[in-house]
């Protein structure tokens, strides 16, 4: 794989906020990729640390790289969640899922004490929404559950993938919703949530404290909230 140069300098500087003795959330993605790699590389020379992951994908890389996974029965708390995003604003907001990974990558957000975000300068957006918002659905009566979206002005395209639907790490589908703007997030968010058959969607509003920006040169940029 080719490697990126503004993914890697983002998802190499967030590994520096981890201290040993941490539980570290595991993003998915191609950014949060090059965390997990560095993750290994502090495992492997000798940082005590133990890891949840956000995805299949992630608990298989993070296996690779021989990072510590604890089961989430035994989690006593997640220190820091590092993970990417599709796109994020100067608010710190978020969307995410283009990976189809947003409903567990959610659950260990909101678990987590803080969120740390990693992107290349390309997903900084003055307004969200120009990126499709992925919204996890339930097989059962989907067809319904798209009609209520698109009775809210979602404009919903299930997700396919080599001709069929993309299935989730959970079993799920995954409409996309081409908003090209959101006006009002939060005003989404709450809509979304109360149609039936909508397991979560990929809007992540509250969750980011540190947005850690990697550009082509090499170097980053740090939001703060
Ligand atoms: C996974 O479902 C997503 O939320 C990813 O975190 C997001 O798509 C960012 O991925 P990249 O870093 O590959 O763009």
């Amino acid at each position: 794989m080719q490697v990126n140069i503004a993914k890697k300098a983002a998802g190499e500087k967030a590994a520096a906020y981890i201290q040993p003795g941490m539980t570290v959330g595991l993003g998915t993605g191609s950014t949060a990729y090059y965390t997990i790699l560095r993750i290994g590389e502090l495992v492997r020379g000798g940082m005590a640390l133990q890891a949840v992951a956000t995805s299949a994908d992630s608990e298989q890389l993070a296996r690779e790289q021989q990072i510590p996974l604890v089961p989430f029965a035994e989690v006593q708390g997640i220190d820091l969640d590092i993970d990417g995003a599709d796109e994020a604003d100067e608010q710190l907001r978020l969307i995410k899922g283009g990976g189809g990974a947003l409903l567990r990558e959610k659950i260990i957000a909101a678990a987590a004490g803080e969120m740390l975000v990693v992107i290349d300068e390309s997903k900084l957006v003055k307004q969200l929404g120009r990126f499709p918002l992925p919204v996890e659905v339930i097989p059962f009566a989907w067809e319904l559950t798209f009609k209520q979206l698109a009775a809210i002005g979602a404009a919903p395209v299930r997700r396919e993938q080599e001709g069929q639907p993309f299935i989730t790490d959970n079993g799920n589908y995954i409409l996309d919703c081409h908003y090209r703007q959101i006006r009002d997030a939060a005003v989404v968010e709450t809509q979304l949530n109360s149609i039936p058959g909508v397991v979560e969607n990929g809007l992540f509003l509250h969750y980011a404290v540190k947005l850690i920006i990697g550009y082509a040169d090499g170097t980053v940029k740090e939001i703060i909230r």
